[in-house]
């Protein structure tokens, strides 16, 4: 057993994750080395705004639950292609928000600017996809298609409300399930469904997602 902020885990499991998301983190960057020095090193900033790596966590994590699942290449793709999507969607989220720092660093729009920042997220977006399209199961696109859409929705239901000082709870739960909570739960839908899970145990664990990220949300 390994004590992970006082919590008992199994040792095996710990390496497991750790070697995988090496996997994802080499993954995610191949993707974005192009043959522009200037364009992979703004590529390199993206490094600064890297967390916990809860999404592509909670992907692999989900491919291991289900009974007999195995963690493969496919698994660290997808949950590459997570990373990301998020990194795009943070990237842009701060042009939003004109943040001028997030977590080690400066943000890209206010090192930069935001033409670079909005090109820069699309740029990821777009290379999500691409990724993604080297999967042999086309439906990780489809369904991850559709979350981004959902992503974008919250983000302009939030910005539709910007100066509204009487938000109601149910337009707020809307905007934190599609801008925070979609894909924290397609992250551990994904990953069961690549195991070969059953309808029923991944739409459990999408709901496990998503509840998880509506608590993190409003935590933060
Ligand atoms: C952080 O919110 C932002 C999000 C969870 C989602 C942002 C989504 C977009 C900007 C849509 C763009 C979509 C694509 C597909 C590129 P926050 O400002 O509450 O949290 P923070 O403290 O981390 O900034
Ligand atoms: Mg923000």
């Amino acid at each position: 057993m390994t004590l992970i902020d006082g919590i008992e885990v199994d040792t095996a499991l710990v390496e497991q994750l750790g070697l995988s998301l090496e996997d994802v983190v080499s993954i995610f960057d191949r993707q974005l080395q192009g043959e522009h020095p200037p364009i992979n090193e703004l590529c390199g900033r993206i490094e600064e705004y890297r967390g916990k790596m809860l999404r592509p966590t909670l992907v692999l994590l989900s491919g291991l639950v289900v009974e007999g699942g195995r963690l493969g290449n496919e698994h660290s793709v997808a949950a590459a292609v997570v990373e990301m999507i998020h990194m795009a969607t943070l990237v842009h989220d701060d042009v939003l928000d004109e943040a001028e720092m997030r977590r080690r660093g400066r943000t890209i729009n206010s090192l930069h600017g935001n033409e670079m920042a909005v090109m820069l997220g699309d740029y990821l977006i777009s290379n999500a996809f691409h990724l993604c399209s080297t999967l042999e199961q086309p439906w990780v696109s489809l369904e991850l298609g559709s979350v981004t859409n959902t992503l974008c929705e919250g983000e302009l239901i939030q910005l539709f409300n910007r100066n509204n000082t009487c938000l109601d709870l149910a337009t707020y739960m809307t905007i934190v399930e599609k801008k925070t909570a979609s894909l924290i739960g397609a992250s551990c839908r994904l990953g069961s469904l690549v195991s070969g899970a059953s309808e029923e145990v991944a739409g459990c664990l999408e709901r496990f997602g998503r509840k998880s990220g509506v608590a993190f949300q409003i935590t933060d």
